[in-house]
């Protein structure tokens, strides 16, 4: 389906792939239970745009590494309010589809964005059935993922060969995790290293970009084209 709804859809749910874990030093012990983690953000939802200080040239840093070229087709996932969706209109993505577990942060993007290319979708990302994505993109949200090896093997299933993964933060991985202990440490297992989380992305993609630095994170890689 394409195009722009207020009436927020459901994703097509499908079961949970299984696979290892990562320990995360900080938060990790933690189990993040997604119903909490939904009533968590509904409730920062409202103030959400008011206490971010985003960079535009770091987000535009990020988007570079992740791929983004005119014509792409973007999963946002855990998209929030949509802090990204004007960077990858601006470099020409073709559609630009957002999901979030949380209704309130998707009303709240819903209510910022009536471009026709951007679609929105309620529900858990991990289960996020079909689409076919040049770019799938996990901005500031790993951590409240229960499990990073699972949901990166969920991820890559939907992209195309060529197509990109991204994990990425605009701050440095001890200012979250720091962060994560003081206001979320409810919802948050932690951030790991970004060499670590980049083993996770083999055998299903190939990292290009990992980078654990002092004032961002990124760990990017593609899919491997099919051989004929
Ligand atoms: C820290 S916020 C970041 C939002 C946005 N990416 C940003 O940078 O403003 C984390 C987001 O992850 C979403 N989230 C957490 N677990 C999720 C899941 N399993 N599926 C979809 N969204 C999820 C939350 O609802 C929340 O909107």
């Amino acid at each position: 389906m394409r195009g722009y709804s207020k009436n927020i859809p459901q994703g097509g749910l499908r079961r949970r792939p299984r696979s290892g874990k990562l320990k995360v030093k900080g938060v990790d012990g933690v189990r993040v239970d997604r119903e909490k983690v939904r009533d968590f953000f509904d409730g920062c939802a409202a103030g959400w745009d008011a206490g971010r200080m985003a960079d535009p040239q770091k987000l535009r840093a990020i988007l570079a590494a992740a791929g983004v070229v005119p014509g792409a087709r973007v999963l946002d996932v855990a998209c929030g309010t949509g802090v990204l969706f004007p960077y990858y209109l601006e470099l020409g993505a073709e559609s630009v589809t957002g999901v979030d577990i949380s209704p309130e942060m998707l009303k709240a993007a819903a209510a910022k964005f009536s471009d026709p290319r951007i679609r929105l979708v309620c529900g858990d990302a991990q289960e996020l059935a079909g689409g076919e994505y040049d770019c799938v993109v996990v901005f500031n949200a790993l951590p409240h993922f229960p499990d990073p090896a699972a949901l990166i093997v969920s991820l890559s299933a939907l992209l195309v060969p060529g197509g990109r993964l991204t994990v990425a933060h605009d701050r440095c991985r001890a200012s979250i995790n720091g962060w994560h202990e003081q206001t979320a440490s409810s919802v948050s297992r932690g951030l790991p290293d970004a060499e670590s989380l980049s083993r996770l992305f083999v055998p299903q993609l190939i990292p290009d970009t990992v980078l654990d630095g002092d004032d961002r994170y990124i760990v990017s890689g593609t899919k491997a084209k099919e051989e004929h």
